[in-house]
């Protein structure tokens, strides 16, 4: 008869806390490392209703939990029930990753992280001195800012449809880093300039996000050019309509797949301890993107 060692009175666990969870790749993706790597640990997703997070977070904690990852819609809202949140994620204003030392909660946001890894794995440079124009003001661009103003960029545009949610995000960074930061509507002539002068144009909305693959966060008319980086956030389609665009001017066209891929990594980094090797990190990567083939992501 056979029989399935995978889970023993010794294995530990983590998880993911959201809702929706079903559509998550990450139980796959943290699952497949410990099997590279043979650590004796399982990831589970927990579908949490708001009106029970508190005690889910203090069922965890007293099942003893490693860690555990937090989603939609819960990334503001946990950081209450966190011990102590890093300083990055108090300005970002987001927890995705929790650790559990002794009953103590620990908050992280490895999204900024990962998006810094992977861009510079791709890009092969990063933002220090750099003119950088990001599209959209929600959670993700305060992330994404906070972690680029960290890294030294020279100049900061935001571009978002409703202009006060530019200036939240604008007026976090002047109060903690000596730069200014341009906030434009998505309608006004200025925020065409500011794109057209980037270095690096950030597109973290959801405009042209599968199923809407027709839409651009771009209005029609600017004009790219070939010096220009445009990552956009979104991995499914792998290339959204801005990034055919920005293509065709032969500019650099990064998607967020790495961003994905690489804040899951620096959570279970942060959970294990471990330092994941870049052989294994390797093989990783490679089950992480039949993954998302096997869930019908075109690559
Ligand atoms: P996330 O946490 O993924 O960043 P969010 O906080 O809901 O998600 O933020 C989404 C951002 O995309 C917002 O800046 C939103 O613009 P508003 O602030 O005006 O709401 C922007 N966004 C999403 N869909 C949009 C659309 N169809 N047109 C323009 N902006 C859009």
């Amino acid at each position: 008869m056979h029989i399935d060692n995978r889970v023993t009175g010794e294995t530990r666990f983590v998880g993911l806390i959201g809702n929706p969870v079903e559509h998550s790749i990450s139980p796959q993706l943290h699952n497949t490392i410990s099997s590279c790597l043979g650590v004796d640990l399982i990831y589970i997703p927990f579908k949490v209703e708001e009106a029970g997070l508190k005690d889910a977070v203090n069922g965890l904690k007293a099942l003893n939990i490693k860690g555990f990852n937090v989603t939609t819609p819960y990334k503001k809202d946990i950081m209450k029930y966190i011990d102590e949140n890093s300083k990055e994620a108090l300005l970002m204003g987001a927890v995705n990753t929790v650790k559990n030392i002794d009953g103590r909660l620990y908050g992280y946001n490895t999204d900024a992280e990962g998006f810094s890894r992977a861009f510079k794995e791709e890009v092969g440079e990063g933002f220090k001195g750099k003119k950088i124009a990001i599209i959209g003001a929600g959670g993700a661009a305060r992330a994404i800012t906070v972690k680029i103003a960290i890294e030294g960029a020279a100049e900061i545009s935001i571009i978002n449809r409703t202009l006060q949610k530019a200036h939240d995000i604008a007026g976090i960074i002047e109060n903690n880093y000596s730069m200014n930061v341009g906030c434009f509507g998505t309608d006004e002539g200025a925020a065409g300039d500011a794109l057209r002068q980037a270095d690096i144009i950030i597109n973290t909305t959801s405009i042209g996000m599968y199923p809407n693959t027709n839409e651009s966060p771009l209005k029609k008319g600017i004009k790219l050019s070939d010096s220009q980086i445009v990552y956009d956030i979104i991995y499914n389609p792998s290339v959204t309509k801005l990034l055919a665009g920005a293509q065709r001017y032969g500019a650099k066209a990064v998607n967020g797949l790495g961003m994905l891929f690489y804040q899951g990594i620096y959570a279970y980094e942060i959970w294990t301890g471990i330092k994941i090797p870049k052989d294994a990190l390797k093989h990783i990567n490679e089950s992480f993107v039949n993954i998302l083939k096997n869930k019908g992501f075109k690559s």
